[in-house]
């Protein structure tokens, strides 16, 4: 008969302290375990990431995150870095994670070229009827906010917004309205980067 060695006891004392501390502490969903240590990595606990080309998620529309989240889970908004984080995740937990960041507080935005806001905000409320790209107040709001399935805009880093305008101009954002395709193939390239600023600066 072998006896466990006092290493073996110590590392089992461990283990059970460890298991009992786990079932002591609230059932968290899948959604809230994700939020806290998968997505807080680059959208930031609060959903006010720190990175400028992941979005801010605090206080955007419940109804569009949801969408945005199913059509990374099936496929229908191409992204290799959000794609493999869906696929664990089930329908009732992606509402879960959009109520959860709808409901956060946004910090707000940084704004790199104040030079371009007048252009910016001109293009925002009026758009331009030379290139007819529309004005973007009547899906955004006035705000900013959006509402329902219209972003909320206002305050969002500069680099994700300039890089969602890449894309839709490049045919690689479909899943969506086809206005926005139509919009950012028309606008010149200092008026993105100005409606940006702009959309950066609302409060
Ligand atoms: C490694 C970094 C990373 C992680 C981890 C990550 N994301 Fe993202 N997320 C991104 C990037 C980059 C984009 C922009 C992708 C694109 O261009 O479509 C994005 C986009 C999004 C969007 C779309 C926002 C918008 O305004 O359209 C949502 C919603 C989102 N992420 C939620 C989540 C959730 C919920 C999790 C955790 C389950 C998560 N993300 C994990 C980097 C990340
Ligand atoms: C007719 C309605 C409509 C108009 C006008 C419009 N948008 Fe949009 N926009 C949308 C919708 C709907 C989405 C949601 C995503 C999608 O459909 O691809 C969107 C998405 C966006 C996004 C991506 C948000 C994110 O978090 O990824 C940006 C940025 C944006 N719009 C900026 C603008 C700007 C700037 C203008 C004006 C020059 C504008 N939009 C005009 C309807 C509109």
């Amino acid at each position: 008969m072998t006896y466990p060695t006092p290493k073996f006891l110590v590392a089992l004392a461990l283990l059970g302290g460890g298991l009992s501390l786990a079932s002591a502490a609230p059932a968290e969903s899948p959604a809230a375990t994700a939020a806290a240590t998968v997505c807080a990595g680059c959208h930031g606990a609060d959903g006010n990431s720190v990175a400028t080309t992941f979005p801010k998620l605090a206080g955007q529309q419940k109804k569009y995150l949801l969408k945005e989240l199913k059509d990374y889970k099936n496929g229908k908004r191409v992204s290799e870095i959000m794609a493999p984080f869906m696929a664990t995740l089930s329908e009732d937990d992606l509402a879960e994670l959009a109520a959860y960041y709808a409901k956060q507080k946004p910090a707000p935005g940084v704004v790199g070229d104040p030079a371009l806001l007048a252009l910016g905000k001109a293009l925002y409320l009026k758009g331009n009827s030379k290139t007819d790209v529309p004005s973007c107040d009547g899906c955004h709001d006035e705000n900013g906010n959006g509402d329902g399935k219209f972003p909320r805009v206002a305050g969002q880093h500069v680099d994700y917004t300039l890089d969602q305008f890449r894309l839709y101009a490049a045919g690689r954002r479909t899943n969506g309205a086809r206005v926005m395709q139509a919009v950012a193939e028309r606008m010149s390239e200092q008026e993105t980067r100005a409606v940006a600023e702009y959309m950066a600066s609302m409060p």
